[in-house]
This record gives C-alpha cells, sequence and structure tokens, in this order.
C-alpha cells in the first residue's frame, strides 16, 4: 500500500519533536493553567492526568497505528482499515479535517495576542508607545490583524512539506522552549506570593470536584495531545515503519503533560505573586477574571518584576509561545492539505493557500463576533467534536479493524510486540474501556 515517493520524517527524533511539537502548545500554556486555576487547581491536574494515561495515551496509539498504516491522508486511511464502509470512514476523515480547521481558526487568534505580546515591548522600548499599546489591548482590528500574521506565517511553514518545513523547525526550537520554561518557573517560585499559587497547583481541595471538571479535564487532555481530528493521524502517516509506536507516543505524552505540568508551576504562582503586586486576578465571587486572557495579564506583570531583564526574558518566551503555537498549527493546517493534495491532486503550494484563506475568512467572522463565537467554536470543537471523534476512531479500531491487522503493523517497529504487556491490555482497552469512560464522561 506504500507509495514510496510519499514524505516521511527522515528520523526518529524528528518525528518525536514535531508530533510533541503539535501536542505541546497554548493548550498546555494557555488553557492548561487557565483551566487548573478556574477548576481549584491540584484536583484538575489529578483528573487531568489520570484522562492523559487512561484514556488520552491508548488514543494516541490508535490514532498514530491508522495513519501509519494507511500512509495517506485520513480520508484514505480511514477507508483502508473499514474497506466495507469507505463512505462512512470517509465522512469521518472530513468531520475531523472540519473539526480541526475549526480549531486553527480559533488558535490563530490567541497565537496573534501571543504575538502582539512579543512585539509590543518592543516597540515601547524604541519609544512606539501607542502602537504598543494597540497591539497589547484588546480591539477587533488588532485581533483581525496579528491573526491573519499567524496565519500566513502558518501557511508558509506547510508549504514547504515534511522534513523541510514541519520538522526542521520543530527540531530546532522545541528544545528551547523547554529549557527558557525551566528557568522562568525557577526564578517565579522565589518572588513573594508564589507559594500561595503553588500550594492551589498541588495540594487537593476536594471539594472543587464535579462532573463538569471531569469534563473539562478530558477536553483538554484531548486538545494537549492533539486527538481525535486527525493531526495525529496524519503525522502517524509520516511516521517510518521501524519506528515503535507504543514508545513513542508515551514518549510524546510525556513531554506533553511535562511540559503542562511545568506551565502550570509557572504560571499559578505566577498569578498570585502579580496579585500581590496589585493586579486583579479574581472577582470578589471567587471567579478568575478574563480567564481567556489570564496568561496575557500575569506573564507582563512577571517580567515587569524583574526590572530590564524580564523586558528581553518577556521577548524571548513570546518569541517561544509563537514558535509552540506555530508547530501545533502546522499540525493543523496539515490535515486539509494533505487530503485536498492526495484526494483532489492539487498541488502543495496551490491547495496551502485557498485551505489557509477559507481558515482565515472564518477566524474573521468570529474574530468580529467574538463575543458569541470565540467561546462556542472553544467548546463545539474540544468539548464535543474531539472527544466523540476520538471515541470513534477507538471503536473502529477496537471493533472494526481486523485485530491481525492491528498487530501486524504495530509490530513492524516492535517485533516483541505479542509477548508485551501493552498487547496484553491495549486491544480491548481501547475495544471496550475507552469508549465507556467517554461514554460515561460525557453522559454525567
Ligand atoms: N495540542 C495543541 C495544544 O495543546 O496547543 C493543540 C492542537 C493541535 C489541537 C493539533 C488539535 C490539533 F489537531
Amino acid at each position: 500500500m506504500a507509495s514510496s515517493s510519499r514524505a516521511q520524517f527522515s528520523s526518529r527524533i524528528g518525528f518525536i519533536l514535531a508530533a510533541a511539537g503539535s501536542a505541546v502548545g497554548l493548550g498546555n500554556i494557555w488553557g492548561f493553567p487557565t483551566q487548573a486555576a478556574s477548576n481549584g487547581g491540584a484536583v484538575f491536574l489529578f483528573v487531568y492526568l489520570l484522562m492523559v494515561f487512561a484514556l488520552a495515551y491508548p488514543l494516541l496509539v490508535a490514532e498514530l497505528t491508522i495513519g501509519r498504516y494507511g500512509n495517506a491522508n485520513p480520508i484514505k486511511s480511514l477507508r483502508s482499515i473499514w474497506p466495507q464502509q469507505r463512505g462512512i470512514a470517509a465522512l469521518l476523515g472530513i468531520a475531523g479535517m472540519i473539526a480541526v480547521s475549526m480549531i486553527l481558526s480559533f488558535y490563530a487568534i490567541v497565537a496573534g495576542w501571543l504575538f502582539g505580546f512579543l512585539v509590543g515591548p518592543i516597540l515601547e522600548a524604541i519609544g512606539f508607545t501607542t502602537a504598543a499599546n494597540w497591539l497589547e489591548s484588546f480591539s477587533t482590528s488588532r485581533n483581525l490583524i496579528l491573526m491573519i500574521v499567524f496565519m500566513i506565517m502558518t501557511i508558509m511553514v506547510v508549504r514547504n512539506g515534511v522534513a523541510n518545513g514541519i520538522e526542521r523547525w520543530s527540531t530546532r526550537l522545541m528544545p528551547v522552549l523547554l529549557v527558557l520554561f525551566v528557568v522562568m518557573t525557577g526564578y517565579i517560585l522565589t518572588q513573594e506570593g508564589a507559594m500561595e499559587g503553588l500550594k492551589m497547583f498541588l495540594v487537593p481541595d476536594f471539594s472543587h470536584f464535579s462532573s463538569g471538571l471531569v469534563v473539562s479535564a478530558m477536553g483538554q487532555a484531548f486538545f494537549s495531545l492533539s486527538l481525535g481530528v486527525c493531526s495525529m493521524m496524519v503525522y502517524g502517516s509520516y511516521l517510518r515503519k521501524d519506528t515503535n509506536i507504543p514508545k513513542t507516543a508515551a514518549q510524546v505524552a510525556l513531554l506533553d503533560t511535562s511540559v503542562a505540568f511545568v506551565a502550570g508551576l509557572l504560571i499559578l504562582p505566577a498569578m498570585f505573586v502579580a496579585q500581590h503586586n496589585g493586579v486583579e486576578i479574581y472577582n470578589d465571587a471567587g471567579a478568575l477574571l478574563d480567564s481567556d486572557t489570564l496568561v496575557f495579564s500575569v506573564l507582563p506583570a512577571m517580567f515587569n518584576t524583574m526590572g530590564t531583564g524580564g523586558v528581553f526574558i518577556g521577548i524571548l518566551f513570546f518569541v517561544l509561545m509563537v514558535i509552540a503555537a506555530l508547530t501545533s498549527s502546522i499540525s493543523m493546517l496539515e490535515v486539509p492539505v494533505a487530503c485536498a493534495t492526495e484526494e483532489l491532486q492539487q498541488d502543495r503550494k496551490v491547495a496551502v493557500w485557498w485551505i489557509g484563506g477559507l481558515i482565515t475568512i472564518f477566524s474573521s467572522i468570529i474574530v468580529f463576533n467574538f463575543g458569541d463565537m470565540f467561546g462556542l467554536v472553544i467548546s463545539l470543537t474540544t468539548e464535543y467534536a474531539q472527544p466523540i471523534l476520538g471515541m470513534c476512531f477507538a471503536l473502529l479500531v477496537g471493533w472494526i479493524w481486523k485485530r491481525d491487522q492491528v498487530l501486524q503493523e504495530i509490530k513492524e517497529g516492535y517485533p516483541e510486540l505479542e509477548q508485551s504487556l501493552f498487547w496484553k491490555i491495549w486491544p480491548w482497552y481501547v475495544r471496550v474501556v475507552c469508549p465507556v469512560m467517554m461514554l460515561m464522561v460525557f453522559f454525567a
């Protein structure tokens, strides 16, 4: 089934960093800390960890395996594992493609804000205060223009294809991000007020537990591992046959979760440090003020306390954030682009522009109707589309795809598979446990 001319990641580490690049993004640094701060901190962290390892990891293996077996875009890969129902299989692929495009449309808006906070301090330093203020305050014009800038960056990387675009950038930039994160966390923990945030993040208070929290944690885990919308499936399709999928998926999940954890260690203490310095964080009822933009008020407040050095660290931090967002957004755009190039036989250079253009238009509609649409699109895609499609993929792998073929596919990179603990647990786990867990969470 392989067409040997199809693109591939050139190395195992290249794949890990690209897949981790997809996984690590705004979800870790903006989504996770915000959700943790609004949902009682440590309780959310624990439920989240449970969701990642009990639910998201097995599904990550499933999605990567479907992709690598199909060695094609998600529509074709899904058809290849369900040849009896090619129509329904294709519809699932199309649904994933639409969902991921909708995710990109709100993601690009938030990534645009990061861009504003990156360029703003530079302009301020050279005296362009009005422009800096515009970049750093909420307005339709700012949201629109920065979103378009970010979309163009995404389009340019995806235009260059897998090894030269996606892999090259992910490999260079991910390690720098990790190091900077650890350094900043070290700094914030020495500041006054930090311990209160640390306590909130690590010491559970079970009075915050609720079924809503479980649903949010599941959505967050799916979002963070880029599941249910074919991104990982398409990356899996560029994966070499000699790669051990269960092991690689575990490394990606671990890396992603570590970054979310460290982001929590940074942002929650930073919130309380900011509060200590006079920034308002919670309202009288104890709810987070402006949770969407929390990170954007707390972090600059932290950089301000750091003196002149803070300006540079702030700029560097937002550079890396833009990059983290970019390594995720490219994995989103790659889904519809792979479908268009293979299903419609289009040139990649043509496909990126019209598909990227359509997503930009949809994103502009959100920008102009921000209050009504922004939260709605986030909730539709992350709380509904991702878990539901993820469950469909689990059901496909568990019930429809021939067990023998699944075994053969994973075995290519893991010859001892049949004797492993993984193979004793995973097949029935995706078949029964994952779907049942998702249904339970859903109806909770
Ligand atoms: N995992 C990314 C993050 O945590 O920011 C977001 C994401 C990427 C979601 C790719 C979905 C996707 F297909």
